[in-house]
């Protein structure tokens, strides 16, 4: 690929704004100044401008453990956005991978791979839905019976569906505290089972998708890039 092609895909500036940069020799190549910026380049070349290596361009895949109060989108006019936490170059290009509501917190996926979110987020019965499982963590306002389990291993008829949640499985942790793994991402679906069986959830926290687990040295906030393994694990 062409260097002002490399790097205009690899940060914010421009091609014209790259031709520029070149121009004014704050661009190096494996070291060098780069003078053409019609130049061969690839990912093996090591490139920086004024001195600060730039990453290649590339799909991007992000693990963000979202606070509670910020929601899942790109654009928001009152509360802050989990894209709002990222310093990442054509932020814009960038999407969310399975939402969460704004009090859920945890793992929240982040790509501008479309096919990859797409493998993310749809149902196992779609034609290449992948299906992932997702693990919650909830808190709950009334008691946790034991028989819910068998109930949630069914099934569950929301409001407004026309077939029962695929079977789902539910870990008792105490009085008030499950573990939920669920293969659908329907709106609200965790709240909605739960309220379908008469109680409600005071807390949600995603700890999982498919194979990838939300890094316990992310505070809330902060966000990391997904390794190669967890990408190809989707
Ligand atoms: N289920 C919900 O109810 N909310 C979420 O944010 C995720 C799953």
């Amino acid at each position: 690929m062409r260097l002002d092609k490399y790097l205009s895909n690899a940060t914010d500036y421009s091609r014209s704004q790259v031709k520029k940069l070149v121009r004014e020799g704050r661009v190096t190549v494996n070291g060098e100044p780069a003078s053409d910026a019609a130049r061969a380049t690839s990912a093996a070349d090591s490139v920086a401008l004024d001195e600060v290596l730039i990453a290649p361009p590339g799909k991007r895949y992000i693990m963000f453990n979202k606070p509670a109060g910020v929601v899942s989108a790109t654009k928001d006019s009152e509360h802050p956005t989990a894209i709002d936490y990222l310093d990442e170059p054509r932020a814009e290009q960038l999407q969310i991978a399975g939402r969460l509501d704004i009090d859920a917190t945890g793992l929240l996926l982040i790509t501008d791979d479309g096919q990859w979110n797409h493998r993310v987020t749809s149902p196992p019965s779609s034609k290449d839905g992948a299906g992932c499982t997702k693990i919650y963590r909830v808190e709950l306002a009334e008691p946790l019976q034991p028989a819910l389990v068998d109930k949630f291993a069914a099934g569950i008829w929301l409001e407004g569906e026309k077939r029962r949640t695929l079977p789902a499985d539910l870990r008792i942790l105490d009085e008030h505290t499950a573990r939920l793994g669920i293969r659908e991402g329907k709106y609200h679906q965790v709240k909605r089972m739960f309220a379908a069986l008469g109680n409600y959830v005071e807390a949600l926290h995603r700890e999982s998708i498919g194979a990838i687990v939300l890094d316990e040295y992310l505070a809330p906030g902060e966000y990391r890039a997904l390794t190669r393994d967890e990408v190809a694990s989707i």
